[in-house]
């Protein structure tokens, strides 16, 4: 679970039937750590209570902007001033065109108008039936919003409640708050293209059988996420895991190394960034077999022969791009025992400016790990944590590095 512990969340509801899933998103929101300020417009207690939300947020629920429980009566300026973020969800139809005129006759739009523009962003979740969404009304209102400096995230398509289906739907309260937790990343790769590898690979021997090892692309995955949050455009070619496609990542999937190695070279002329968590198998079997290898009336065990892989980090790291600094690589060095050593080594032989050392045994598909981070002058160590906070700081300390690194 992400943390916004140091988040205070004001959660605007207008009406719409998606008010439903904004009872799970608050609950969310408080489970991350964050406060949670709900305000509704009178059109969303049609649908859902405030007693439900209080109860959820553990805060009273502002629905009238002639509400004197503040003691200045005004609690249009009062909740938007603590706000670190505005998230209206749902913003139905009629709410984002009274935001584009600048309308305040609510306590919730009044209070959208009445923000700080610089201090205080407003977010919107758009709801609704397919015909209103893709009504050009609506189109043209959720542009002028984004000129005005609100973020309008996208709908969902699907069944709607009408009985219809196609675009409109709420995004569901997950994915509404992943978006708000990216939204609170610094974009430290804004404008940089990130390349990852990620899982293993997979060498077959006959059509039913292979050879894997035990990466579950954890680690990759979670740089893919903390990339894209970072503001970067990321590609991602993964071996066979069982995850799912972060939201907004280009995803390649490939079995075999040698494909790996394919897609990699296809895509790395496109990337500022390589980072290479992939456990690629060193060996790929030479005498594969068409049909199913069946056991011998001798029960002799058959006889495989093997053939090397490319190293795609080596090749990648000695091409011209990479030598010429428009390119910058990060290795991956799994090791059992004498990490500091052996990281070390690998990355001078595979000629990467930064290695990153990890215990294999202690992180294989594991949800935490601890990093070492080897470059050419020091050794930083990112203490044992989640992968996905370990990704976070790795992509900010490649940031850093980008900048005095890449010669644009
Ligand atoms: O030599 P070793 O496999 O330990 O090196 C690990 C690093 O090299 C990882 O970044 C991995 O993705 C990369 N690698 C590769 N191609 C291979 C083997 C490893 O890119 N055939």
């Amino acid at each position: 679970m992400k943390d916004l512990s140091q988040k205070h969340i004001v959660l605007g509801l207008s009406g719409g039937i998606a008010c439903y899933k904004a009872a799970e998103l608050c609950r969310l929101l408080i489970k991350s750590g964050a406060s949670v300020q709900v305000v509704m417009t009178e059109a969303a207690t049609q649908f859902i209570t405030p007693v439900t939300m209080q109860a959820l947020s553990g805060r009273e629920v502002f629905v009238s902007q002639w509400d004197d429980r503040q003691s200045n009566n005004m609690a249009h300026i009062n909740l938007s001033r603590q706000a670190s973020a505005i998230l209206v969800a749902p913003a139905s139809a009629d709410f984002m065109a009274k935001l584009i005129h600048g309308r305040a006759d609510d306590l919730l739009s009044l209070m959208c108008l009445a923000r700080p523009l610089e201090s205080t962003p407003l977010i919107l979740a758009p709801a609704m039936n397919k015909e209103m969404w893709s009504h050009p009304a609506t189109q043209r209102n959720v542009n002028q919003l984004r000129q005005d400096g609100a973020v309008v995230l996208g709908v969902a398509q699907g069944e709607q409640a009408c009985g219809e289906t196609g675009d409109g739907r709420m995004l569901e309260p997950m994915e509404i708050f992943e978006e708000l937790c990216d939204f609170f990343v610094p974009k430290r790769l804004s404008g940089r293209r990130v390349l990852i590898n990620a899982g293993p690979t997979f060498e077959p021997i006959d059509p039913v059988r292979g050879l894997t090892n035990l990466s579950s692309g954890k680690m990759g995955f979670a740089l893919a996420i903390a990339a894209k949050a970072s503001g970067a455009t990321v590609t991602l070619i993964s071996g066979p895991v069982h995850l799912g496609t972060p939201q907004g990542v280009r995803r390649i999937n490939v079995q075999t190394a040698k494909e790996m190695h394919d897609q990699v070279m296809q895509e790395v002329d496109q990337a500022d960034v390589f980072i290479a968590t992939a456990a690629v198998a060193d060996w790929r079997v030479k005498s594969y077999s068409d049909a199913k290898i069946k056991k011998s009336p001798a029960r002799q065990a058959p006889e495989l022969e093997f053939e090397e892989n490319p190293d795609i980090l080596s090749a990648v790291a000695h091409s011209d791009r990479a030598r010429k600094h428009q390119l910058f690589c990060v290795g991956f060095s799994a090791e059992s025992h004498d990490l500091l050593k052996h990281a070390s080594e690998k990355r001078v032989r595979k000629g990467v400016p930064l290695m990153v050392g990890n215990v294999g045994p202690l992180t294989f598909g594991r949800d935490d790990n601890e990093l070492l981070l080897i470059d050419d002058q020091a050794v930083k160590t990112l203490e044992r944590s989640s992968k996905e906070k370990l990704a976070h700081l790795l992509i900010a300390d490649l940031a850093d590095r980008l900048n005095g690194f890449l010669k644009e």
